[in-house]
């Protein structure tokens, strides 16, 4: 691999730049000697309060209770941060520009239209019977709007859930009655690559077993024929028409949840992430302004959807806590053809770009035509996030797209985190492709060894951990706080366990190695292989289902499923198919078995647990480095499993 190979910090993006190399080096060190001096100061420069905070920060990671508070006493608004304190200085700024999914449509809103829609929103809420606290679910396709809904909520304290336009009926329904949600906001359809797809109708589906929903307000994108609840459903035009423009921002304590966001983890059903207000608004801004190096004026866009948490983190919050030009892109990347991305830049002279591996990685097979028929001059910086980036797509990446001038700043981090851990800095960090290079200012990372549990110095691989928190740590699991506990502060006591490898090397770079727990990892999409086998076994033809990744060339791990039928049971084609279309039903299209294999019997212990460990070498052709499977109740399984694998 192109380990060795070094890319300096490049002079033009260094003589501008906010944190050079050695204001890097001084500031970390003053983050971790003096936390709360330091954070203090972040937390006035990012954020205006209403009051401040009383104690900077207070925390156990255990082993009894496990607890986060920062900035404990302030008060604040998330979206008067977000949009009324720039208005005596940039009232008539964009704020979020958006393009549509045609390219010839497009919209801005500045941020004084943005303020006014928000509050208009928030009164709208206000008179369904929204108060502070109440939750909020939003499932929307990728406009304004969407940022609008957020935004309301946070204006008046309602917590929100944004569940992704991708997901299932079911999904959705899950998800609202896991957080009580009252009031769900959608659309009649969203619009991807020429494609609609029915939100409103799969809302009626969820809402169908969510009685508890009073009020669906509905946004007309594409003006597609919709069902209509009476008494429930909402035109959002018609009730904003109505709305006045004055509200009220709700002063929220520091720790006042501000949204949940639900996420797989390796077992049971995904969790509601919880996020709070001062903390995490800090570290939103923070992370955006550095290592973005965002300067005032620029152009930023990231390609994320809002459902995830990277359009929450850098579409929304921090870039318009900075006061930042945010786009906002309905499309894909190959919709009307591969050259979309470049031609957006060109279209709104984009300054940073930020998007995921997997994309990158498609494009790249497309070839460096799409790309050289653009411009992209103006492009300064590029980022990716989701997964870790092979050096081959970072290249790619740096050379043909950044014309090999711009910096691409590899971002580790995860929906439980809020904003970037580990990430180099444009004007301070050397980049080694591949490499999410060190950590963000406040951020201790270590690695433990795996099975010893013991902490790993210098050079080497484990299980990557924090060691103590920042202010955009998540606080708790929606409503279960046990799980909070158990999924993040049991394996390794003292530190908060991320559930990823890493390895650093002789210079003290991280390169993530990926999920080390049964999480997967597809196109940038978290996906729990619990999740999936929930979905499998609902078939009547199935009676055990185990679910592995494998490598992948464009999604990084694609989806392979061991599938053991019913007795009696033909495993036909047809049946296959039957499956796929199950699990796309029950979770949504992202999760697309890419591979079944049919299992007469899984590798299991004698105790009973399937050994995933010997499924996954199957999975990823690596048969003869099974290792050591003399534990199996019954070793002529394997044999079975490699003769008829399904990936070779
Ligand atoms: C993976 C997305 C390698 C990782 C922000 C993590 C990465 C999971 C990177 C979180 C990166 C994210 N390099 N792996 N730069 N960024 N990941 O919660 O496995 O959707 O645990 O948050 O994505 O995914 P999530």
């Amino acid at each position: 691999m192109s380990e060795s190979k070094i890319y300096e910090v490049p002079s033009q993006i260094a003589e501008r730049a906010h944190i050079d190399h050695d204001q890097y080096l001084s500031l970390y060190q003053r983050s971790v000697d003096d936390p709360e001096g330091f954070w203090a100061e972040q937390a006035d420069r990012f954020v205006t309060w209403f009051k401040k905070w009383d104690k900077v920060m207070d925390y156990s990671y255990g082993p009894d209770d496990v607890f986060i508070r920062w900035f404990d006493g302030g008060k604040l608004n998330v979206a008067y941060n977000c949009l009324d304190r720039h208005l005596d200085t940039r009232g008539d700024q964009v704020a979020i520009i958006w393009e549509g999914d045609d390219p010839s449509v497009d919209r801005s809103l500045t941020y004084r239209e943005l303020h006014a829609e928000v509050s208009k929103l928030g009164n709208v809420l206000k008179s369904r019977g929204v108060r502070k606290g109440d939750r909020v679910c939003i499932y929307m396709p990728m406009v304004p709007e969407a940022a609008v809904a957020m935004l309301a909520c946070a204006r008046i304290g309602a917590v929100h859930s944004v569940v992704f336009g991708g997901f299932s009926p079911d999904s959705l329904r899950d998800r609202i009655l896991d957080s009580d949600c009252r009031v769900l906001i959608t659309a009649d359809e969203s619009l991807r690559g020429g494609r609609q797809v029915p939100l409103k109708k799969n809302a009626d589906q969820a809402l169908a077993e969510c009685p508890d929903v009073s009020t669906c307000l509905v946004i007309q994108r594409t003006g597609g024929e919709v069902a209509w609840s009476e008494g429930r459903d909402l035109w959002y035009h018609e009730a904003m028409a109505e709305a006045s423009p004055d509200c009220e921002p709700e002063p929220m304590d520091a720790e006042d949840p501000l949204f949940i966001l639900y996420t797989s983890g390796s077992t049971g059903k995904p969790k509601g992430v919880l996020h709070t207000t001062g903390g995490y608004l800090v570290f939103a801004a923070m992370t955006h302004l550095y290592t973005f190096d965002y300067q005032d004026g620029e152009m930023y866009w990231c390609t994320a959807d809002v459902g995830w948490v990277t359009g929450h983190t850098y579409i929304v919050y921090g870039p318009l806590a900075n006061g930042a030009k945010s786009l906002m892109f309905e499309g894909v990347p190959n919709y009307p053809d591969n050259s979309r991305f470049w031609q957006v830049v060109d279209k709104h002279q984009v300054n940073i770009f930020y998007t995921a591996p997997t994309a990158i990685r498609a494009l790249m097979r497309a070839g460096t035509d799409p790309v050289k028929a653009t411009s992209r001059s103006s492009l300064r910086i590029l980022g990716t996030v989701g997964e870790p980036i092979n050096p081959e797509a970072w290249e790619w990446y740096s050379q043909v797209v950044g014309d090999g001038r711009c910096p691409v700043v590899d971002t580790w981090w995860q929906t439980e985190t809020g904003g970037h851990l580990i990430t180099p800095l444009p004007g301070a960090t050397p980049l080694k492709p591949g490499s999410a290079t060190r950590p963000f200012f406040g951020v201790v990372p270590a690695l433990v060894d795996a099975s010893e549990g013991t902490l790993i110095d210098g050079a080497g691989e484990g299980a990557l951990v924090i060691t103590r928190p920042w202010p955009g740590q998540m606080r708790t699991v929606y409503g279960d706080h046990q799980r909070f506990i158990d999924t993040y502060f049991k394996q390794y006591p003292g530190y908060y366990f991320s559930g990823d490898g890493a390895r650093r090397d002789a210079d003290g770079y991280y390169w993530i190695t990926g999920r080390i727990d049964d999480v997967l990892n597809v196109s940038g999409h978290r996906l729990g292989t619990a999740e999936i086998e929930s979905a499998l076994v609902l078939h009547e033809s199935v009676a055990e289902a185990a679910v592995v990744g494998y490598p992948h060339d464009i999604k990084g791990q694609g989806i392979y499923a061991y599938v053991t039928p019913m007795a009696g049971v033909e495993p036909t084609d047809a049946l296959k198919q039957e499956l796929v279309k199950l699990v796309r039903t029950e979770i949504g299209p992202i999760a697309t078995v890419d591979i079944i294999q049919w299992a007469p019997g899984l590798p299991k212990t004698r105790s009973g647990k399937i050994m995933r460990r010997i499924l996954r070498k199957i999975a990823a052709n690596e048969v003869s480095a099974l290792g050591d499977t003399s534990t199996l109740a019954d070793p002529t399984v394997v044999e079975d499993l490699i003769d008829h694998r399904a990936n070779q």
